[in-house]
């Protein structure tokens, strides 16, 4: 029988690295390595079918990202275009709903169309929703909110996180509970910066293409062993005696 997780993140968001090293320690080119992701991707949304998880986010290109090699920024278009005509069929029928978050001006018109046909294709699913970052940036993504609240003629005082969250590519989504790092790198890049203040952080040394179900579900395990404390006090603490 499988063991039930006793606490499942709502949103878990991941940044999947390791993958070039993953290709270099075999002898392989980099983009072996996001192939390899690629492929991993597709169990970790199985998994998070099967575990109860609703939002599922991934940094999959950052704004950062088009400093990378020519060869490799065309591998990683090609990899989101190969993805939809390969996976949407299946996706949409396993109930995910599939949103992007970022900007897609940059991309290739004909990519930006399939991305588009696919969030309209896939808009009324509940089982799990998949926000794709591609050619994300947290910084950029504020300034883009700010950007239209200015436009929106918003008086200051009606500036409230709540009204900052809702100009957020993420609006109507809720905060990551969980934001799962591999390859042992500690760092945010970028990542979620508004989002995240209050997410638990996992970091394993894993590479991407290796965090496998059990990686993932052990990475829930300890989620749910974790006190949130939002910078109040746990529980326990406030049942405490408490002493000036
Ligand atoms: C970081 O590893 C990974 C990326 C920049 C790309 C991640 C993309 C995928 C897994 C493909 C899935 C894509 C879509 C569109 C669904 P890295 O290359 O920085 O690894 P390294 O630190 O070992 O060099």
């Amino acid at each position: 029988m499988v063991k039930k997780i006793s606490s499942v993140p709502t949103h878990v968001a991941i940044i999947m690295d390791g993958n070039g090293r993953w290709a270099l320690s075999r002898g392989l080119p980099r983009l072996a390595g996001h192939r390899a992701g690629t492929e991993n991707l597709r169990r970790i949304i199985t998994a998070c079918v099967e575990f109860g998880v609703k939002y599922l986010t991934i940094y999959a290109f950052s704004t950062e990202n088009w400093g990378r090699p020519r060869e490799e920024v065309d591998g990683l278009m090609h990899i989101l275009e190969d993805v939809i005509d390969r996976e949407l069929a299946e996706l949409h029928k396993e109930g995910v709903q599939l949103r992007h978050i970022g900007r897609l001006e940059r991309l290739d018109p004909k990519i930006q169309e399939k991305v588009l046909e696919a969030i309209e294709l896939t808009k009324d699913n509940d089982r799990l929703v998949l926000n794709v970052a591609f050619n994300y940036g947290g910084r950029d993504e504020i300034i883009c909110a700010i950007q239209k609240i200015i436009r929106d003629d918003v008086a200051p005082e009606n500036v409230t996180a709540d009204l900052v969250g809702r100009y957020l590519f993420t609006a109507g989504v809720p905060d990551p509970d969980l934001i799962i790092r591999t390859s042992g790198e500690l760092r945010v890049s970028n990542f979620l910066i508004w989002q995240g203040a209050y997410s638990e952080w996992y970091v394993t040394s894993t590479y991407w293409p290796d965090f496998d179900k059990d990686a993932f579900r052990k990475a829930l395990d300890t989620y749910a062993r974790r006190d949130r404390r939002y910078g109040g006090l746990s529980k326990i603490d406030e049942d405490k005696p408490q002493h000036a």
